[in-house]
């Protein structure tokens, strides 16, 4: 009997969010539900989401990062049926692959100073590995991280998490992670200095909150990190592959990682993968010798579909040139969504590079709004941004994200195939949902006092 996903879907997408609490994540549905983004869709292309109704959403969260070419691109579909279609000795693991030699290739074409690739499956697999192999290559146990990190939730990952609502409850973490501000050069000089430091483990841009480093200081702390003999690791999980604008986010500083941490866009959205690109020197101590030719990798590290996936996804990004796109569309965005700082109180700062941009909103400075915003506050830190993204969703077709839990920012990450008229539907609509933010009382203050009702309820 044949199978087929679409009518599997079309047969069960009503039920889902009844599935979804009673076999999976309970929690998660209560919260789409209370937020409204309960819309069943049930179809994703390029940027755009669209629900049973078939109404179009903007989709400025692409999956978190994944679906930078565009969901379901048609080129990296061929690539996907092209290996189902070719029957390639796929996995033999007592050989060895030609897909992953070709993208690995392609890969350091892009990072010439950089000369190995492992292939993982997911961007924590790859902090994971990144941190035994600093270890092994250093003989030192210490990593350092940063404050308000995000490298995954597995537990290596975890352990470099600066955010303790991530950890809370799961440790005992990983011994010997030391946590430094980001942005702090003295504070990463003070964490080197014993020369313990097997590696230094860094977002160039924070996602969590669109933190952006201060112009010397990925520079500064990679010479620091060469003269206490520490790798500088940049995990680019998010960041690389031409989310900034550039292939990686180090090249706007100039910068030239130990090792680079590769996931998310290298998937086309569509095969989970991952890629670490390392030094030789690192390499070379690590798989040592032959009884350590199989020392660390993953069964499905280098499978065919994910090797196509990554193939075809470079190949989307030159061909498109969504690198250029990525830093076109974003100076923008970043500029459309700026010019409104002046005429908002809530409205702190826009930054980002390329397609990678943070919304920070803040206190106002009038009595009136400074109340409305202290009362909100105090029953829920960080609900007014979920008080924007609410209406951009339901009224304007955007689905947006808050940074992270009880932040001031919403995060844009869309695809890189937006449009000049998405970026027109993102600037109007933030203009028009902020706007009304700042009429007290106003429909987005019901919306709260409702939302907060709901949440009393719900945790009683
Ligand atoms: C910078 C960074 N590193 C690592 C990860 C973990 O990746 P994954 O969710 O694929 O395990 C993420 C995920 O969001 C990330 O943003």
């Amino acid at each position: 009997m044949t199978w087929n996903a679409a009518d599997l879907f079309a047969q069960h997408e009503r039920e889902r969010f009844a599935v979804h609490s009673r076999h999976l994540n309970e929690q998660m549905v209560r919260v789409l539900k209370t937020i409204g983004y309960d819309v069943f869709f049930c179809r994703g292309e390029g940027q755009y989401l669209y629900d049973r109704q078939g109404d179009r959403y903007l989709d400025l969260l692409s999956g978190f990062g994944v679906f930078a070419i565009g969901r379901n691109h048609p080129a990296l579909r061929e690539a996907l049926k092209s290996v189902l279609d070719s029957q390639l000795p796929n996995l033999v693991h007592m050989d060895v692959s030609t897909l992953a030699g070709i993208l690995a290739g392609r890969l350091l074409k892009h990072v010439p100073y950089l000369d190995k690739v492992v292939f993982l499956n997911s961007g924590s697999e790859a902090v994971e590995a990144a941190i035994k192999f600093a270890r092994a290559a250093t003989g030192r146990p210490g990593i350092v991280y940063c404050e308000h990190a995000f490298h995954g939730l597995s537990y290596g990952a975890l352990s470099l998490n600066g955010s303790d609502r991530f950890r809370s409850g799961f440790e005992p973490l990983l011994p010997g992670c030391i946590r430094v501000p980001f942005n702090d050069l003295v504070g990463l000089e003070r964490a080197l200095h014993s020369q313990t430091v097997a590696a230094f483990v860094v977002e160039p841009i924070q996602g969590k909150g669109v933190n952006l480093p201060a112009n010397d200081y990925l520079k500064s702390a990679a010479d620091l990190c060469r003269r206490h003999g520490t790798l500088f690791i940049a995990d680019e999980v998010q960041t690389g592959l031409g989310r900034t604008g550039r292939f990686l986010a180090v090249e706007h500083w100039g910068v030239e990682p130990d090792m680079v941490l590769l996931a998310k866009t290298l998937s086309g959205g569509h095969v989970p993968v991952a890629a670490i690109l390392a030094r030789k020197k690192i390499f070379d101590k690590v798989f040592d010798r032959m009884e350590r030719a199989v020392v660390h990798g993953s069964t499905f590290g280098a499978n065919d579909l994910a090797m196509a996936a990554g193939i075809a996804t470079l190949d989307v990004l030159t061909s498109e040139r969504l690198i250029e796109k990525a830093a076109e569309f974003g100076e923008r965005l970043l500029h459309g969504l700026a010019a409104m700082i002046p005429h908002y109180e809530f409205l702190r700062d826009v930054r980002g590079k390329g397609l990678m941009i943070g919304i920070e909103f803040g206190a106002p400075r009038s009595v009136k709004l400074k109340a409305a915003w202290h009362a909100l506050e105090a029953s829920s830190e960080g609900l007014f941004c979920q008080l924007i993204t609410m209406p951009l969703f339901k009224e304007h077709k955007i689905l947006s994200q808050v940074a992270g839990h009880a932040s001031h920012t919403i995060n844009l990450l869309p695809a890189l195939v937006i449009s000049d008229s998405d970026c027109d539907l993102v600037i109007n609509a933030f203009d028009t949902v902020i706007r009304s933010s700042e009429r007290v009382p106003g429909a987005i203050w019901s919306l709260g006092k409702t939302f907060v009702g709901h949440a009393v309820r719900a945790t009683a």
